[in-house]
C-alpha cells in the first residue's frame, strides 16, 4: 500500500533528504515549511509526488488551517522535524520570549502537528510518526544553547508518552542526531575551521549527512513494524 508521508520543516536538510527518500520508494511527501522560496525549489526537484505549504508549526491556527487541507489526502506517516536552535541564552538576562519559541517551535508544535496528522490520517499498515529529536535531549546541547537541549529532552520523554498513547494503531519513534552538516549548524559553526573542531570529538571522526539521518528515519517508517517508543541516536557514536 503506498504512503503518504506529511514532512515538517521539508525545505531544507534533514527534511528535505526525508522528504527524497519517500518520492524515490515512489510513495509521497507533503512538506510543510516556513521557507516559501525553500518549499518551491524542494518542489521542483521533487516533482509531482511531493506537494507543499508554507506552514510556521508554532502558529496554531496555520497548523490547523493545514491539518484540515489534508484531510482527504490519504496521509499515512508524520516526520515532525521543523525545529529551531533559537539563541545563545544569556542567563543574566534571560530572552522569555526567545525560550518560549524554541519550545512554541521544538515542542508544542511537534504535539499539534501531530493532533492535525492523527484527525487527517487514514490507516496504514506500517503507520507511524518520527520525531526528530537530537542527542542534545540528552547531554544538554552545545554550550549556551540549553533551551534547545531542554527541547529536545522534551521530544523524548514526548516520544515514549505519544507511544504508549498511540499504540497498537501507530508507532511512534524518534531519532537523535548528533552533528549533522546542515544549514542550522551555521549559527554554531561560525570559525573557518569549526567543522573540523567537531570533528574531532566525534568516534567516526566526521559530521553526519542530512541523508544518513533519512535512512533511519525512512526504516523506522515503513521497516519497522514491532518497534515504538524508542530514540535511535544517529550520532557517529558521540554521546
Ligand atoms: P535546517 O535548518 O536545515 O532545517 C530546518 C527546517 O525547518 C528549515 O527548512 C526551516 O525553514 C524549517 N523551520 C524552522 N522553523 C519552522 C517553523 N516554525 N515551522 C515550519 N518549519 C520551520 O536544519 P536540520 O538540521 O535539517 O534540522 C532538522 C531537525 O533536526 C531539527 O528539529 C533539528 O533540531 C534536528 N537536529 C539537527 C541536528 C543537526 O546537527 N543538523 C542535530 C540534531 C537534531
Amino acid at each position: 500500500m503506498s504512503a503518504v508521508v506529511l514532512i515538517t520543516g521539508a525545505a531544507s536538510g534533514i527534511g528535505l533528504a526525508v522528504a527524497r527518500r519517500v518520492v524515490a520508494r515512489g510513495d509521497r511527501a507533503i512538506l510543510w515549511d516556513v521557507s516559501q522560496s525553500g518549499l518551491d525549489a524542494a518542489t521542483a526537484e521533487l516533482g509531482a509526488h511531493a506537494t507543499s505549504r508554507v506552514v510556521d508549526v508554532a502558529d496554531a491556527e496555520a497548523v490547523t488551517r493545514a491539518g484540515e487541507a489534508i484531510e482527504n489526502v490519504g496521509v499515512t506517516h508524520l516526520v515532525n522535524n521543523a525545529g529551531i536552535l533559537g539563541q545563545k541564552t544569556n542567563w543574566d538576562a534571560l530572552d522569555v520570549p526567545a525560550v518560549a519559541r524554541v519550545m512554541a517551535v521544538n515542542v508544542v508544535g511537534f504535539m499539534q502537528v501531530a493532533s492535525v496528522f492523527l484527525k487527517a490520517r487514514v490507516a496504514h499498515p506500517s503507520a507511524g510518526i518520527v520525531n526528530m529529536a537530537s542527542i542534545a535531549g540528552e547531554n544538554g546541547g552545545a554550550p549556551g544553547f540549553a533551551a534547545y537541549g531542554a527541547s529536545k529532552g522534551a521530544i523524548m520523554a514526548l516520544t515514549r508518552g505519544m507511544a504508549r498513547d498511540l499504540a497498537p494503531e501507530v508507532r511512534v519513534n524518534a531519532l537523535a542526531p548528533g552533528i549533522i552538516d546542515t544549514p542550522i549548524q551555521d549559527a554554531v559553526m561560525t570559525a573557518p575551521d569549526s567543522r573540523e573542531k567537531a570533528a574531532e570529538g566525534i568516534p567516526m571522526a566526521r559530521l553526519g549527512t542530512a541523508d544518513e539521518v533519512a535512512q533511519a528515519a525512512e526504516w523506522l517508517l515503513f521497516d519497522a513494524p514491532y518497534t515504538t517508543g524508542e530514540i535511535i541516536r544517529i550520532a557517529g557514536g558521540r554521546r
